[in-house]
């Protein structure tokens, strides 16, 4: 009996020393965490392990005859053995380490645990307490405008501090765990909330979308296009809405372009109001907004079309060259120009060839090897924003100047061609005239009769002018 009570004594005594020096364990909600249990002079083989959740039960428990066992609510119902969330790796007790794995961490799983080891000749344990943070979007997706809150729960809520970041920015505006905000596309994306404990620190993130026109996400996103060349203007809703009236007007100048379409109602699906031009003109250019209903609430996106074009221009006496200026109607955006050659070889593959750099270029047109495709690609900030092409005929520097003298070319041609024609007109006439002599040598009588008739008309219409 005092025996007994020794032991008792003992393990309480060594419990309380355990209990001095919590580890502290901080993990998010979804990850792994490994909860320590190391005990290094222990004999290698211990009888029983057992890690409890306290004030709430087994977690898993090793017993003397190397049996397992997990608490009930360690168990996903109605799984396989093996898909235990928590697990204690056996090859490593031989290390004297006895740590607790738990995967797919909860938020329930915050708090405090113990680890206690039995050999024959001791009893030992150890507490750990798991903290853990999870960050949760309340609506999970709100709409645009609409009031939303996201939080940075600690369970078990200890003395933190919390910073939030979005999209690995710092993000000032609030402080606290909770913040609240009006939903908009500027705070799409991932939030992290960065928990201070300690000294340790631990994130926890979630992605926050925000349900209304997810393209283009922003007002006066620009959308790049070309002369003559076809253009979609994107108004893609979130897809689980039902945008109802959209209406598409061009702002400023105010008339849609003659080329202008709406996608037919069957074709598209009814959260994608995209309209599209198909065949783009330079003064196609401008604001464009399309606008549609939602839940009783109109939204509306604006965005700028953009149109490149290529100005040619020939100096005067230089014939034989010619300079392309790569014009766009908002060059605001692009900050490099850069001019490529695209060429076919006889198989029709292609090689393209980067040639300068500059809004402009200047080419011979009678060199060789400048024919086929002069293309000018113009960049922003994050890479290629669009591209327009200027053919060249494969001809013309065969004949010259073909493509460039095109003009000063018909003058002489027309003079040539009239010239031709009257000659053929004065072929003809004498033509006729020689198959008449040949009939009246027929019929002299005839001649005279003709003649006759003709010089009595001649007189009489002389008369009538004298009179
Ligand atoms: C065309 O293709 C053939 C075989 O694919 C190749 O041998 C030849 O060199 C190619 N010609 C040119 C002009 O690239
Ligand atoms: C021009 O743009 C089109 C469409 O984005 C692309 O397919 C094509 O490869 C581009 N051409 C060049 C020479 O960059």
């Amino acid at each position: 009996m005092l025996l007994k009570y020794l032991v008792f004594g003992v393990i309480a005594f060594l419990m309380k020393e355990a209990q001095c020096k919590i580890d502290e364990v901080l993990a998010e909600a979804g990850s792994q965490a490994v909860l320590p249990c190391k005990w290094s002079p222990l004999s290698p083989n211990p009888s029983t392990i057992i890690w409890t959740q306290v004030n709430k039960g087994t977690v898993w428990r090793k017993q003397r005859s190397g049996l397992q066992y997990w608490g009930s609510s360690w168990t996903s119902n109605g799984d396989e053995k093996g898909a235990q969330r928590a697990r204690c790796p056996h090859s490593l007790f031989e290390r004297g380490d006895f740590s607790l794995q738990i995967n797919n961490l909860r938020e329930e799983d915050g708090g405090l645990y113990s680890c206690k080891v039995e050999t024959e000749r001791e009893v030992v344990e150890k507490v750990v307490r798991l903290i853990i943070i999870k960050v949760s979007i309340a609506p999970s997706s709100p709409m645009v405008g609409n009031d939303f809150s996201i939080s940075c729960n600690v369970t078990p809520l200890t003395a933190t501090t919390v910073r939030w970041l979005l999209n690995d920015n710092p993000y000032v505006t609030q402080t606290g765990r909770v913040m609240r905000a009006k939903a908009s596309a500027d705070l799409t994306g991932k939030w992290t909330c960065v928990v201070n404990y300690k000294g340790k620190e631990v994130r926890g993130s979630a992605t926050l979308t925000v349900k209304g026109i997810l393209q283009p996400s922003r007002d006066d996103t620009k959308v790049y296009t070309a002369v003559g060349s076809a253009v979609t203007l994107p108004c893609v809703f979130s897809p689980d809405l039902k945008p109802s009236r959209p209406v598409w007007e061009k702002l400023k100048p105010g008339t849609l372009p003659a080329s202008f379409s709406t996608f037919s109602a069957s074709s598209q699906t009814p959260f994608d109001k995209s309209a599209s031009l198909k065949e783009v003109g330079f003064e196609d250019q401008g604001g464009y907004r399309c606008s549609a209903t939602v839940r009783g609430q109109r939204l509306t996106r604006k965005m700028q079309l953009v149109v490149a074009k290529i100005d040619k221009s020939v100096p005067s006496k230089k014939s034989d060259s010619m300079t392309l200026t790569c014009q766009l109607s908002d060059p605001s955006e692009v900050t490099e120009y850069e001019w490529v050659n695209v060429v076919y070889d006889l198989n029709g593959t292609q090689s393209v060839r980067s040639v300068q750099k500059g809004k402009t270029l200047s080419i011979s047109t009678v060199s060789e090897e400048n024919h086929g495709e002069w293309t000018c690609r113009f960049y922003g900030k994050e890479g290629v924003l669009g591209n327009i092409t200027y053919h060249i005929q494969l001809m013309s520097g065969l004949s010259g100047k073909k493509s460039s003298g095109h003009s000063n070319n018909t003058a002489p041609v027309v003079c040539l061609s009239l010239l031709l024609i009257v000659l053929l007109m004065v072929l003809v006439k004498m033509y006729m005239n020689y198959q008449r002599r040949k009939r009246i040598f027929q019929y002299p009588a005839l001649e005279t009769i003709v003649h006759s008739n003709s010089n009595e008309r001649e007189n009489r219409e002389r008369s009538r002018q004298k009179t």
